[in-house]
């Protein structure tokens, strides 16, 4: 697997970084900072997550220079009709005067407050405008832009009406939901996909797939190393496992070459334990029918 992989500005997204969903106020800040100080160059995050200032906190506390850094956050789904304030409000949590990529958190725009309902008066695609005006605003603000949680479906029509092709698409990749259509279409149209929850998020079975364990003994790495260097093996794919424990985050970053076969054996699991870890309600969204969330 090749340490970065490159985007469609000419940057290049180091092919692991450490994924902050669900790291809680307290734990995030040390974790980002263990990670910068042990060869992470590569940190995403999300207004959503609320954990911003403490990624940002984590950030300084590193000593690490931010150009050494590759930086994402995302657009949150009820700020989608203010996309400039919500910039300004993430540069300014995280503590950084320009993000090397910001992300459509999800093609859901949302109403304020809770519960936090499908907002039907505004369409995800006007977004993407306001953000492709930032973006060619402010290159000073923003390197790069791109979406998440985009099937095919929505990305042919966000390519129908975009002036500027997503940098990247972040979805959840692991065994158990490959989104291989997903990958193959962006692989197609020069757009990387990085991976959220390789290894299955919290308590997850895949840690004990009994394939999953054959492979970690064969190589003699953890049956982590084996999901997050399956991610790692694809041709513009980059992986963020998210770890808040210091031994993790280390052997987070150790990728192991696999073979075809062993990937596709791989693969095979989805056949009888497909699951999803990002599974909101979908009917308090507002029906929004993402084809591929099953
Ligand atoms: P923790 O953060 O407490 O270390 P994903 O990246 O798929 O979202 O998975 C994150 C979950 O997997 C978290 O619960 C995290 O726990 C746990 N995790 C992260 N790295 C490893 C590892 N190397 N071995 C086992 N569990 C891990």
């Amino acid at each position: 697997a090749s340490k970065s992989v490159k985007l469609n500005t000419g940057a290049e997204i180091p092919t692991v970084g450490l994924g902050t969903w669900k790291s809680a106020p307290g734990e995030v800040e040390h974790a980002v900072e263990f990670a910068l100080k042990n060869g992470y160059t590569h940190i995403d995050t999300a207004a959503a997550y609320k954990n911003e200032k403490e990624v940002g906190a984590g950030i300084k506390a590193s000593g690490v220079p931010r150009e050494s850094i590759f930086l994402t956050t995302k657009l949150d789904n009820p700020d989608q009709k203010e996309a400039p304030e919500a910039l300004e409000l993430s540069l300014k949590n995280l503590g950084t005067s320009y993000l090397d990529l910001w992300l459509m958190h999800w093609p859901a725009p949302m109403t304020k407050g809770e519960p936090a309902l499908a907002d039907k008066t505004h369409d995800w695609l006007d977004t993407w405008k306001s953000m492709e005006a930032l973006y060619k605003a402010h290159p000073d603000k923003l390197r790069a832009i791109g979406v998440s949680n985009f099937s095919v479906e929505f990305l042919e029509r966000l390519l129908a009406a975009a002036e500027v092709v997503p940098a990247v698409n972040q979805i959840e990749i692991h065994p158990s939901c490959p989104s291989e259509d997903v990958v193959a279409f962006c692989r197609a149209k020069g757009i990387a996909v990085t991976a959220y929850s390789p290894l299955g998020s919290d308590n997850s079975p895949l840690l004990t797939n009994a394939v999953v364990v054959k492979l970690a003994e064969k190589h003699g790495v953890s049956p982590a190393n084996v999901l997050i260097s399956l991610q790692a093996n694809k041709e513009g794919v980059a992986v963020l496992p998210k770890s808040v424990t210091n031994a993790r985050i280390l052997s987070n970053a150790v990728i192991i070459d696999l073979s075809d076969e062993e990937i596709k054996e791989l693969h095979k699991i989805d056949e009888t334990h497909h699951f999803r870890a990002c599974h909101p309600d979908w009917t308090g969204w507002g029906g929004l029918g993402f084809p591929d969330c099953k």
